[in-house]
């Protein structure tokens, strides 16, 4: 089904491929030791343009538990790259190599670049300010993982909306449920981008909806899902503008005071200060369990785009 294929954006996957790997993961969630050789003799590149701990590490960590192993580079500074190499020569040296490829790009459109020069299968790690589809794959794992149902849930994404790849990721995988609503909450210079709201939300008889607001407070008692963002520094062209919104909203305990009972944060992170530390022994705070799905996402996605068994 999904043997041999790329992953660039979300909705490469149709919402049946995406069930498939929930149900995957879970399955590798709960016996583990199962699963423990069944990528042996396989190679997978982790090619990083771009700083990463968890994406990286955590693709890594999945092919060593599935018995497989790793190869690749952190630091595009250690890569022909800085000789000038292009990327298309790159991506065709390490598919002789790899039988699968995971890349992290600065460039928005890289990943689908370099999934037409390679013989073995891309995933998009991060391209720029666009996807991010293996988080979004991890966040509803997650959101399904707890709440056990996608559907008919309110979700508040807060934060930077404009370079958030992984805001863009979510609100198109989100876009193929149902009863899904969606409150972009942000400072009016990191507004979702029209050309997202106006593709996802462009027909008017689906039961998916959005607004938009800058008050987090107002809106907090409606949501089941909050989902902060940091504020996506490296894309800014200048410091004063990153400087006079990077604290644009703060999560505390104080501000969750408003919130569900079983509302949900999440976080793709790494968290600047956009969620107070006190804020992490509340039982709502779920960052740190989506890491753990996030290695379960990616060993049910590295098992079906390989094969298995
Ligand atoms: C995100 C990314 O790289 O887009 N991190 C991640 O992969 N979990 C979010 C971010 O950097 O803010």
């Amino acid at each position: 089904m999904l043997k041999g294929r790329s992953l660039i954006e979300p909705l490469d996957l149709s919402k049946e491929e995406m069930e498939v790997l929930f149900d995957l993961a879970f399955e590798i969630e709960d016996k583990p030791e199962t699963w423990k050789d069944s990528q042996r003799g396989k190679l997978l590149a982790t090619l990083f343009f771009e700083a990463s701990t968890r994406t990286r590490l955590s693709f890594e960590a999945a092919m060593m538990r599935l018995g497989g192993s790793c190869l690749g580079f952190a630091d595009s500074g250690s890569s022909s790259a800085v000789k000038g190499e292009s990327l298309a020569d790159t991506i065709r040296t390490v598919a002789c190599y790899a039988d699968v490829i995971v890349m992290r790009n600065p460039k928005e459109g890289s990943a689908l670049l370099a999934s037409r020069c390679s013989g073995v299968p891309v995933i998009n790690a991060g391209d720029g300010g666009h996807h991010h589809p293996t988080q979004t794959l991890t966040d509803l794992l997650t959101i399904k993982r707890l709440r056990g149902d996608i559907n008919n849930i309110c979700v508040g994404f807060c934060g930077d909306l404009k370079f958030g790849r992984t805001v863009h990721s979510l609100v198109k995988a989100l876009s193929g449920y149902s009863g899904v609503k969606m409150i972009f909450i942000s400072p009016k210079e990191l507004k979702i981008p029209s050309y997202l709201t106006s593709s996802v939300f462009k027909n008017e008889k689906s039961n998916i909806s959005f607004s938009e607001t800058d008050n987090l407070d107002d809106i907090m008692g409606e949501l089941d899902v909050l989902y902060m963002t940091r504020v996506q520094k490296e894309r800014f062209f200048n410091e004063e503008d990153y400087i006079r919104l990077k604290d644009s909203y703060i999560l505390t305990n104080d501000k969750m005071k408003a919130a569900k009972k079983d509302m949900m944060i999440l976080h793709p992170l790494p968290r600047v200060n956009e969620i107070s530390t006190e804020v992490d022994d509340d039982p709502r705070a779920a960052y740190f369990k989506q890491v753990r799905y996030g290695m379960f996402a990616r060993m049910a996605l590295l098992s079906l785009v390989l094969g298995y068994k």
